[in-house]
């Protein structure tokens, strides 16, 4: 690795073209801990500052991270999820070749607030709160509170979150999932949020908010995630 301080190009933006080489040619991996400041000063014959500005730019690109009080690592690619098409968490991995799973956090009936008893257009006033932390290949990518008409799915216990929910309600409870309503906005990870999805507080999440229907036009669930914003990007196409 040469740096030509002779060059008219800025010495930062020289060991950044070289990082980004590395990163294109999967030399460095996702994960990868970058070296030191120190060490790549070193190696370069450059001040920490000038390294600094290198990395500190290709973080705020999210090509890399920064982890207080372990070091900078090579990002992980951003999943581009389509808007259009109601699908399912599992069914969005296995797309990617990834392995959905779920860690469960809470799973019980109660009673539902005024918002959701209308949004379910509950007679009842019951749902299943269940809470997951839905992972790729092991990795955590949201965080979902789904409220689920209790009613309609008599006897669901706390197995059904671990696999597919969809999967499960169409195929034991016979219903067809026909639509969904879907509003996304920009938030701030809460310090519980942060601690699951593995991100540290304030970093920013997508935050969903879903009512799906059967194919009836009945609502059957309604679903608030945090979806991780350094791992997802959400794409929709326009036509006019
Ligand atoms: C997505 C949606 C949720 C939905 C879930 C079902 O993650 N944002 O609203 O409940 O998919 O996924 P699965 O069938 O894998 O449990």
């Amino acid at each position: 690795m040469k740096i030509n301080k002779k060059s008219p190009l800025p010495i930062y933006y020289q060991i950044q073209e070289m990082i980004r080489g590395k990163l294109e040619s999967g030399e460095w991996p996702p994960g990868y801990m970058l070296p030191s400041e120190r060490i790549f000063a070193e190696e370069f014959d450059v001040s920490r500052m000038t390294v600094r500005q290198a990395v500190t730019e290709l973080v705020s690109e999210q090509l890399l991270t920064r982890e207080k009080g372990k070091g900078t690592f090579v990002a992980e690619p951003k999943i581009e999820q389509m808007l259009q098409g109601l699908t399912s968490f599992t069914e969005d991995m296995k797309a990617r070749g990834m392995k959905a799973s779920s860690e469960l956090q809470l799973f019980q009936m109660e009673e539902a607030d005024v918002a959701t008893a209308r949004l379910l257009q509950l007679k009842g006033g019951s749902v299943y709160r269940m809470e997951r932390l839905r992972l790729a290949d092991n990795k955590p990518m949201a965080l979902e509170n789904s409220y689920l008409h209790a009613e309609m799915f008599p006897g669901l216990g706390e197995e059904a979150a671990s696999g597919s929910i969809y999967k499960r309600l169409e195929q034991d409870y016979g219903i067809t999932i026909g639509s969904a309503d879907q509003s996304l906005e920009a938030s701030l990870a809460s310090e519980r949020e942060a601690e699951l999805l593995g991100i540290v507080p304030g970093a920013p999440v997508l935050l969903i908010s879903r009512t799906t229907y059967t194919a009836d036009g009945e609502p059957f669930e309604h679903v608030i995630s945090s979806y991780r914003g350094d791992r997802y990007k959400f794409r929709i196409h326009m036509p006019r």
